[in-house]
């Protein structure tokens, strides 16, 4: 278990650093993240490196006990890099240039620039590949990233899509055919005919859309690969990883994950008032791996570009930081270590402010990382192992984001409502995609699955097939890989899984809702979205809609497959309707869970074994998320580890509050 910092000597004078260095160690931090956007300082003039300041930064870092996680800095090009290309800047979708200085303004395309990466990573793996004080690398930073959107339309890569398509599809025939090009005359008779798409997408082609946004993300991939080969072949015994950003989803971090030791993420839950929100952050990075990862950045003060939110409230840092190693972070970095004094993060403060002396904050991390450290012995080694998985894919959801249907679908937002209910049971769930091992989970949660190969529903029949619950929800298995809609009976594939078919739909606005109601208790809930009418072929109703001229028509089926259970909620409701919904499910699927606890409040457990012993440790990490006093049923009793004495089964937690028990 670690603790530790984002640190930019390279934005400090040099006398400053063994200070930093005494304050750091002071504080308990055990790591640092360094690098990311230095390549001025790495490579000031074209071939000449210079690791030598790094070098000297290590160097008071490691008499400090610090260790240190090194970034390739290739998200910022530097000013003379600019001038050597002028067509290094990524284009906009309008055909204006995205300006030198924002960060992230490379297109990722640029051979030379793709090059000089190559060189050096090269060099950096030379020079710090058998370190023993440099633990992993980060490749890049924040790929996608929210200054430039992660696609570049300059005159190289719309070739290059152009070679991309003819290598996808060999003929234009068959490209015509996958597109559905007979719409609006859009027939193409040579290569060079086929554009990208213009934003905003609406009226375009959605086919040649979505071949766009994965034609995108893979530019990313292949510059991700450029520099992982390089450092691969440099380093010993050091992992690498790069930061990705939870819930973004411009860019396929599945792929990107894949060829990557290590999943991690930077995680800001400052602007969310609902730890729904970093904790699918969590699940989504854990699930990319299918186990424990690193946090790389998280806000330890006011945080904003040009206006700020507000102070993390005492004990904020501390909770947070408890609730990632609950979500099963193996280390937590605070971004960043002091407040920069210019530039245009100079409002993103760090643990220390701008004048850079230790006060609250500091005070803060420095109690947390000594309560971590205490605990690493139990900690370490142990993973989080969940029974759910929300199963997705990149461009399924990419699907859904340009033409949602029902005006506020979103993928995300149907999987937390899942998250949440099973969140509100003490049970956590991963996010997963079809690389994952899908036999570990007892429940699969596959929020519109719109986009859907056989191999996908043939994967998941036979999950259900060996007892496995699989849950489908509103407009699943409704078009092919090429994003036309399949023309089957709906839902398409799913048909014979779901033992039911949709017969029409409805889109409902939250704001006038419709209704269900659960057959078994005749409970009525509150229902809106795209609603799917269904016809049981085979499927048991389990709930039906109240209202509107389809009262009676089944709204939820469930579907007997093999040993186990096949779900089509067709309708998204209100949050009771989840809660009672999921109950139902648990029991079916063995999920041992709680009685619903308070809003705010998670119970996380980690678990595993210590070398050489045989009995299992369960540790159970409470956070209270809320800034109001909160009790909770936590149904067990165990030993604080944070004071003396037992806890439970009732727990009473302080404003932002946590609790750590081993039962
Ligand atoms: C991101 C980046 C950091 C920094 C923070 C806060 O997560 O990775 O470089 O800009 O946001 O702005």
């Amino acid at each position: 278990m670690l603790i530790g910092a984002d640190y930019y000597p390279e934005h400090w004078p040099r006398k400053r650093w063994p200070l930093d260095a005494r304050l750091m160690r002071r504080a308990g931090l055990r790591v640092v993240r360094m690098a990311e956007f230095a390549w001025n300082r790495l490579e000031p003039r074209e071939g000449r490196y210079d690791f030598a300041w790094l070098d000297e930064a290590m160097k008071h870092l490691g008499k400090c006990g610090i260790r240190v996680v090194l970034a390739t800095p290739s998200a910022a090009p530097t000013a003379w890099q600019a001038a050597k290309w002028p067509d290094l800047l990524p284009v906009k979708a309008d055909g204006s240039m995205w300006p030198f200085g924002i960060r992230r303004h490379y297109c990722p395309r640029h051979k030379g620039y793709r090059d000089a990466c190559r060189r050096m990573a090269d060099a950096l793996g030379k020079h710090f590949g058998r370190n023993p004080q440099v633990l992993g690398w980060q490749i890049d930073n924040e790929f996608g990233g929210v200054d430039c959107s992660g696609a570049c339309y300059c005159p190289r890569c719309v070739r290059e899509w152009r070679a991309w398509l003819q290598q996808r599809y060999g003929t234009l025939e068959a490209l015509n055919e996958a597109w559905g090009t007979a719409f609006w005359a859009q027939e193409y008779t040579a290569w060079d005919q086929v554009v990208a798409p213009a934003e905003p997408v609406t009226h375009q082609n959605p086919s040649l859309v979505l071949d766009w946004r994965r034609f995108s993300s893979e530019a990313f991939l292949e510059f991700q690969q450029v520099q992982a080969d390089a450092l691969r072949a440099r380093v010993h015994g050091q992992w690498i990883s790069t930061n990705f950003m939870g819930q973004y989803e411009d860019l396929d971090y599945d792929a990107l994950a894949a060829p990557l030791d290590l999943a991690g993420w930077d995680n800001y839950p400052i602007w969310s008032p609902d730890p729904v929100d970093p904790a699918l952050g969590h699940a989504i990075t854990r699930g990319l791996k299918q186990k424990n990862f690193w946090v790389f950045e998280r806000p330890s003060g006011p945080s904003g570009w040009n206006a700020m939110t507000g102070l993390p409230r005492p004990g904020q840092i501390r909770m947070w930081t408890w609730q990632s190693i609950g979500h099963g972070a193996d280390a937590v970095l605070y971004f960043r270590w002091r407040a920069c004094r210019f530039g245009a993060g100079q409002y993103w403060h760090g643990i220390l402010g701008h004048d850079g002396d230790p006060g609250r904050r500091y005070d803060e991390v420095r109690r947390t990382a000594a309560e971590v450290a205490r605990l690493s012995k139990i900690l370490d080694g142990t993973g989080v192992r969940v029974p759910a998985a929300l199963w997705h894919t990149y461009d399924g959801n990419w699907a859904v984001r340009f033409q949602p249907g029902w005006d506020k679908m979103r993928l995300w937002d149907e999987a937390k409502r899942y998250a949440r209910a099973l969140a509100r049971r003490g049970v956590a769930c991963d996010v997963v995609t079809p690389r994952a091992d899908l036999r570990r989970y007892r429940l699969i949660i596959c929020p519109h699955a719109v986009l859907l190969k056989p191999e996908h529903a043939e994967s998941l029949r036979k999950f259900a097939a060996a007892g496995g619950t699989v849950v489908f929800t509103p407009r699943s298995g409704e078009r092919t890989g090429s994003n036309i809609i399949t023309g089957a009976p709906r839902p398409g594939l799913l048909r014979p899984l779901a033992g039911c078919r949709v017969t029409e739909y409805d889109m409902v606005s939250p704001e006038k809702p419709g209704q269900v109601e659960m057959a078994a208790t005749g409970r009525l809930y509150d229902s809106f979205g795209w609603c799917d009418l269904l016809r049981s072929e085979g499927a048991k109703t389990v709930a039906a809609y109240a209202a509107d001229f389809y009262e009676g028509t089944p709204a939820v089926t469930v579907n007997r497959i093999g040993r186990g259970r096949v779900y089509y909620v067709g309708v998204s409701a209100e949050a009771a309707f989840y809660d009672d919904l999921l109950e139902h499910l648990a029991e079916e699927v063995r999920i041992p869970r709680l009685e619903p606890l308070p809003p705010g409040v998670e119970v996380l457990e980690r678990r595993g074994r210590a070398a050489g012993k045989t009995a299992a440790r369960r540790i159970l990490i409470i956070v209270n998320y809320s800034g109001e006093p909160r009790a909770a049923n936590i149904g067990v009793k165990g030993r604080n580890l944070l004071a003396r004495g037992t806890l439970g089964p009732t727990v009473e937690l302080e404003p932002y509050g946590v609790r750590v028990l081993k039962v």
